[in-house]
């Protein structure tokens, strides 16, 4: 299972690429927002930025909605580094972009993945990764662990080669589930890649362990 950062925070995706286990890092425009990069050139350089920090897999969103100016953006973006998978919204026009970057080798991950058929949809075209997001579904009372359940049921029985991408992960219960049940990928804020380090009867472990040796070894 791989795990991405949910974040464009250089210092947040430091720490995680220091940790050794990141695999990648998704961005958003609401994301980049937060960071305060605004400008085509800046958000450019704050892309390459991060491609400077980790090994792969830099997802960069366009902003356009129609077929050419997603297209126009995304050849834009993945020359920006081969590290960068283009992030398309589910939309018609989103499902032919991803299409034709499949078919330029470029790698795409379809964002903002509500259902089931809307996966189904995005792995026909080719896309590398699928983001369903399942905190914004159990926010509103659908069960977002059961639609990764789904895709993940309907790529094996298919033999798909798009990858599961469970975004919008609020936990580390999220996070744990997800592994559970076969997502290939969580992409989730540092807090919760963070928070399965935690345990109290480690943190007591340890103290008892170094105690003891304490108590032989002090003079
Ligand atoms: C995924 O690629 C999105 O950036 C992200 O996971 C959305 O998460 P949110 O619902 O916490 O904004």
């Amino acid at each position: 299972m791989k795990f991405f950062i949910d974040t464009a925070n250089l210092d947040e995706i430091h720490e995680a690429y220091d940790l050794g286990v990141l695999d990648g890092v998704t961005t958003n425009p609401s994301l980049m927002a937060k960071e305060g990069i605004s400008g085509d050139e800046n958000v450019r350089a704050h892309y390459k930025a991060i491609c400077n920090i980790v090994d792969d897999k830099v997802s960069a969103e366009v902003i356009a909605t129609d077929f050419e100016g997603m297209i126009r953006e995304g050849k834009e973006l993945a020359k920006i580094d081969d590290k960068i998978v283009v992030k398309i919204p589910m939309i018609k026009d989103g499902v032919k972009a991803i299409k034709y970057f499949h078919s330029e080798g470029i790698r795409t991950n379809c964002t903002l993945i509500f259902s089931s058929g809307q996966a189904l949809l995005a792995a026909k075209a080719g896309a590398t990764y699928v983001s369903p997001f399942i905190g914004r579904l159990d926010d509103i009372s659908f069960n977002g662990l059961e639609l990764i359940e789904q895709i993940v049921h309907i790529y094996q029985t298919y033999g798909f080669a798009t990858e599961v991408l469970a975004a919008s992960v609020r936990h580390t219960m999220h996070l744990i589930q997800c592994a559970e049940i076969g997502a290939d990928v969580v992409t989730c804020p540092l807090k919760v890649i963070t928070g399965l380090l935690k345990h109290p009867l480690t943190d007591s472990g340890l103290a008892q362990f170094l105690a003891d040796h304490a108590k032989v070894n002090s003079k």
